[in-house]
């Protein structure tokens, strides 16, 4: 079988995924207008013009726009169904989903609302299309700690529906130590831990994510290869990295997809996964990733099979489901 009819026949676990980050044009407006709010756009194609990033932040103040049509409960439930619909097409069969509560309680929604609609979602998605998931809060990184202990704060009633904690936003001025506090707080509550470093930011940052917040998971990671000894801890513990390769194409962290380096991480043994970030904005869901990655650098069907059982292995499925699609992959 040629590498690129693989990719659909594996199973695949989604770790990297901005539920915000799937809001398509589309739906985008269909929402703003049953909510009469306005959005900076006339059209849809004036959406997907506005679509051309230089860097991460000019990608966030759009995102952050885009995200204040969503209001009400049903809204969230929508946009959550909508990227689970995505899920099944790509046989993505679990998905580990960050919401970021922060953007839209600053508009004045509870925190609940947004909550109540992404899990109603979920919960619909494992009974009609046999999908599982888990969610994980991000904390946004250019806001104080104080503003993170006050989200921490409010999760806590909704505990048992959030599985992690995690660190999204603009990264560089906003080292993971910054946060160092409310993590502490985070994992003596049980909630496991992630933390974006190494997209824009410097190796050290990965460093800080490693050492002071304690993670199970580094989101994107990437420039953890400028740094040697990082890798070779990173390999020693076999710490996951959640790399997006559209994104890092869009955000321009890598110039040309021929140059992305998850082929030489896999190679020198480093559990990377690919996942989408904000698919609706970077031009793709989790095969169009794979299908990118498999064109640019030539990856193997071994390659596609190492990173499929990579992202159940560095998920947060209990072990069982764990080897079972590990299983379903391997026989394939
Ligand atoms: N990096 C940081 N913050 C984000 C991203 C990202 O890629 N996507 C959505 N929020
Ligand atoms: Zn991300």
């Amino acid at each position: 079988m040629r590498p690129l009819d693989l990719i659909q026949k594996l199973p695949k676990a989604e770790l990297h995924v901005h539920i915000e980050g799937t809001f398509e044009p589309e739906l985008m407006f269909e929402i703003a207008q049953r909510n009469g709010v306005n959005i900076p756009f006339k059209n849809i194609e004036e959406v997907k013009q506005a679509y051309n990033f230089h860097n991460l932040q000019s990608f966030l103040d759009i995102y952050y726009a885009g995200a204040n049509a969503l209001i009400h409960e049903q809204d969230f439930y929508d946009l959550t169904w909508a990227y689970f619909e995505k899920c099944k097409a790509d046989y993505v069969v679990h998905t580990e989903i960050f919401f970021d509560p922060q953007t839209h309680t600053a508009r004045g929604i509870a925190f609940e609302t947004v909550l109540k609609g992404i899990l109603r979602a979920c919960q619909d998605a494992e009974q009609k299309l046999e999908i599982s998931s888990q969610l994980i809060l991000c904390f946004l990184r250019h806001l104080s700690e104080e503003d993170a202990f006050k989200t921490l704060e409010q999760a806590l009633p909704f505990k048992q529906h959030i599985a992690g904690i995690g660190l999204d936003s603009s990264e560089l001025g906003h080292p993971p130590s910054k946060f160092e506090r409310v993590f502490a707080q985070a994992r003596a509550e049980g909630f496991l831990i992630v933390a974006h470093a190494g997209e824009e930011g410097p190796a050290s940052y990965v460093w800080e994510a490693l050492d002071l917040l304690k993670v199970n998971r580094i989101d994107h990671g990437v420039r953890s290869e400028e740094d040697d000894e990082l890798l070779q801890r990173l390999i020693k513990e076999r710490m996951p990295l959640t790399v997006c390769p559209l994104s890092n194409l869009k955000l321009c962290v890598v110039d040309d997809m021929k140059q992305h380096n998850i082929k030489r991480l896999l190679e020198k043994g480093i559990c990377v996964t690919v996942n989408s970030d904000d698919p609706a904005y970077f031009g793709g869901y989790m095969n169009d990733n794979f299908i990118a990655i498999t064109k640019a650098l030539n990856l193997s069907n071994d390659d596609l099979k190492a990173l499929a059982i990579n992202s159940f292995e560095a998920s947060f499925l209990p072990e069982a489901q764990k080897q079972y699609w590990i299983k379903l992959i391997q026989a394939e």
